[in-house]
């Protein structure tokens, strides 16, 4: 049966049931992901509207941090879906700024209600998820808009579009150029954390970060004895993706890599 008007979502993509209510009472009952429809996959160079800041000394972190004035975001989750990850990490990193980056619509709004949710029901504690926001961004082209050189320190591409098709592969979000950008905002030690269920994107992914000057693999029981298992481990189980290919007993892979400092030659 064709859906009536006044079922359909408004020009925000919200539903009358989310339209109506208080927003209180809107993220706290209905941050559930029903209400935040969405195509499966976005087209990464059809963002027209999209806006993005000048350059990152024109954010005011202040708006997205409460309680962490003068910082700056130093993890950041690229395509970060419905914030899985960012969810799980903000409480284990409570003076990390972290941000997620994604370019759906409905589904960033989604990842914004739900840490206004969870500041407001974690309310006895006021610090409590403040250091953790997303931006509606296209991080293939505007990266470098949102985080200044040297700035972060951990870069998470989890379960990313894997566009199987080889004419697609210009659209995956590992490639030669935009390491480059990666290289640029990652801070030298800083780790690169990729996870996929899609063994040719695992290849691709491995193969173009290995052969990057600025980049050196490091191994998993590498990074869990240097203090960054709890990481790894909400690579592996946090983001819904990752959930999903759990449940279809998938298999997961996983290539992570350093950031490493290349003296200048004289
Ligand atoms: C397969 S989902 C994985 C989501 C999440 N990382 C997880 O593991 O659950 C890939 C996500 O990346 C987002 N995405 C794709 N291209 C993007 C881009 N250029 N900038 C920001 N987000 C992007 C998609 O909208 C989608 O939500």
């Amino acid at each position: 049966m064709a859906k009536r008007k006044r079922d359909l979502p408004d020009q925000n993509g919200l539903l009358p049931q989310v339209r109506t209510l208080p927003i209180f009472t809107a993220s706290l009952i209905l941050v559930q992901k029903k209400f935040y429809r969405q195509r499966a996959h976005a087209n990464p160079f059809s963002d027209h509207s999209l806006d993005y800041p000048a350059s990152p000394g024109a954010i005011d972190w202040s708006q997205h941090y409460p309680g962490h004035e003068g910082k700056a975001p130093e993890f950041a989750d690229v395509g970060c879906g419905f914030g899985g990850l960012l969810i799980a990490l903000a409480p284990q990193f409570p003076d990390t700024l972290m941000l997620g980056l994604e370019i759906r619509v409905q589904v960033s709004q989604y990842v914004h209600d739900r840490i206004q949710a969870l500041r407001v029901t974690n309310g006895q504690d006021p610090t409590a998820y403040k250091n953790v926001s997303i931006v509606r961004a296209n991080a293939m082209k505007f990266l470098p808009n949102y985080f200044a050189k040297h700035s972060l320190s951990s870069l998470f591409f989890l379960f990313p579009d894997p566009h199987f098709k080889s004419r697609k592969h210009k659209a995956r979000i590992i490639s030669p150029t935009l390491l480059a950008e990666y290289a640029y905002v990652l801070r030298p030690g800083g780790i690169v954390y990729t996870i996929t269920d899609v063994k040719d994107l695992h290849e691709w992914m491995k193969a173009h970060l290995t052969a990057f000057p600025l980049f050196e693999p490091v191994d998993e029981e590498t990074l869990r004895s240097e203090g960054r298992g709890n990481i790894v481990d909400a690579v592996y189980h946090s983001t819904e993706e990752g959930k999903k290919v759990e449940n279809n007993k998938g298999d997961k892979w996983l290539a992570c890599f350093r950031r490493i400092e290349v003296p200048r030659a004289r």
